[in-house]
């Protein structure tokens, strides 16, 4: 008699016959013996065919056996120091359930462009599933913060009539007769959630048309956004830093094989803890000119900037007081110098750049009317929103964590492209 398992379940049954459904990782044979890695997404196991040990089916059954096919497999478990996973099966049984032929992903080294138009089958590789194993840890930590800290998961739209973050970067698409927008950020939304929730957070997509191709920028991508009532710029560095430093920790202690796959070098992380260094928009000028750049004051930073910045901290950095010209419509300004707002960037160590994007809101009814005139936007699309000044106005902040450049920072991958399942960029739309 066999029990069925998975992979990631076979320390429970040593000394037991198992039977898992898998596929063939690779395979090496010396003769007599054939030694198939196996595979079946939880985890990794070896199965050894001895040939004296099985019937004459079963051996030729283990030889057709081609990379990515896939099978059941029954056999014994055994402890197995050696091995990474500390264990390994006496295979007794095969079932094949599907022969593969010219796997297009083989172990030799392949493009960029070609593993991203087999996307689909990439997945299927050791450090792809590592990825996402860490992502999906991420997502766990980050629901488990605020879900723990008096906050409540509101779902903004992705439909909507008007932007948040800017209008050039908006996707168009019709609604029966009238324009609507895919959403670029939650916030404007979340805003109203807080007022009514008092401390709220969003986890969902969010698109940009951005003309942009590097390697931080994708035109779908996921972001956390907490909200909160009675919250000021102070406040809510406080709990962004404790925030991150609990994804980075959980991942840490939940994930040592992945990041050891993926060759993270894990003391960097390790020093992931709060507090987080401060500096102003001033501050990041000054430093800036001193080390070889020509920035004036006024202007946005660009990801080498961010890189010099950060690479001065072995933490993430927050960036705040930038000039409002720079920044978006809604950021209250400082009180004591109207020119910057109460916002704030975490720059992310080892040149991932901005993950982190937030400030205080305006919360005074005039001042915001007269932000929509500066900027041009249409009072009447945003009525609602005005709505949330002219009702029990009180101070409020909130940030937004973009998922995807947290999770190439975590798991030190070059590119945001290997972050998420079928990533959306430009010109990349298949498969
Ligand atoms: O700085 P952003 O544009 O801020 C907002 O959207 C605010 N409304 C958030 C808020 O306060 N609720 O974007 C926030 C974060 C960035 O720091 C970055 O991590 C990520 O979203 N992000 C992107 N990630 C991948 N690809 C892109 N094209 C991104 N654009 C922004
Ligand atoms: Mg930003």
């Amino acid at each position: 008699m066999s029990t069925k398992t998975d992979i990631r379940g076979v320390s429970g049954h040593v000394g037991e016959t198992v039977r898992i459904g898998c596929w063939v990782n690779n395979k090496r044979s010396s003769g007599k013996i054939q030694f198939l890695q196996l595979r079946d997404g939880t985890g990794y196991i070896q199965g050894v065919v001895v040939k004296n040990e099985v019937s004459e089916e079963i051996w030729n059954d283990a030889k057709s056996l081609t990379q990515e096919s896939s099978l059941y497999v029954t056999g014994i478990i055994r402890e197995e120091p050696r091995s990474k996973s500390g264990y390994e099966m006496t295979v007794t049984g095969i079932e094949v359930l599907h022969i593969t032929e010219d796997y297009p992903i083989t172990p030799k080294e392949h493009g960029v462009d070609f593993l991203m138009d087999h996307r689909h089958l990439w997945l299927r590789s050791t450090k792809q599933r590592a990825v996402m194993v860490v992502r999906a840890q991420i997502v766990r930590a980050i629901r488990e913060f605020f879900d723990t800290r008096g906050f409540t998961l509101m779902d903004p739209p992705i439909l909507t009539p008007s932007s948040a973050e800017g209008t050039t970067e908006l996707f168009h698409i019709k609604y029966f007769d009238e324009d609507a927008y895919l959403t670029q950020s939650g916030q404007l939304y979340m805003e109203a959630a807080a007022m009514a929730l008092g401390k709220v957070y969003s986890f969902g997509p969010t698109f940009r048309a951005e003309k942009s191709k590097t390697r931080r920028h994708l035109i779908e991508f996921w972001m956390i956004e907490p909200e909160m009532a009675f919250v000021e710029l102070q406040e809510s560095l406080e709990i962004q830093e404790q925030f991150v430093s609990h994804v980075v920790q959980s991942v840490l202690t939940n994930c040592r094989a992945e990041l050891e796959t993926l060759e993270r070098d894990v003391t960097k992380l390790e020093q992931v803890v709060g507090p987080f260094p401060r500096i102003t928009y001033d501050e990041a000028i000054k430093f800036l000119n001193e080390n070889g750049f020509e920035v004036p004051w006024g202007e946005d930073f660009g990801a080498p900037h961010e890189t010099a910045i950060a690479n001065h901290y072995d933490k993430p950095v927050f960036i705040t007081h930038y000039p409002a010209e720079i920044k978006a419509f809604y950021m209250k300004p400082d009180p004591n110098r109207p020119e910057v707002v109460l916002c704030a960037d975490m720059i992310a160590p080892e040149g991932y750049g901005e993950i982190i994007g937030g400030s205080q809101r305006i919360d005074d009814p005039k001042l915001m009317e007269e932000r929509f005139a500066q900027h041009n936007l249409t009072p009447e699309a945003y009525q609602w929103y005005m709505d949330l000044r002219k009702y029990g106005s009180v101070p409020h902040s909130g940030f937004g964590l973009g998922l995807e450049r947290t999770v190439a920072w975590i798991c030190g991958l070059d590119h945001v492209r290997e972050t998420i399942p079928f990533p959306r960029m430009l010109y990349r739309l298949y498969p």
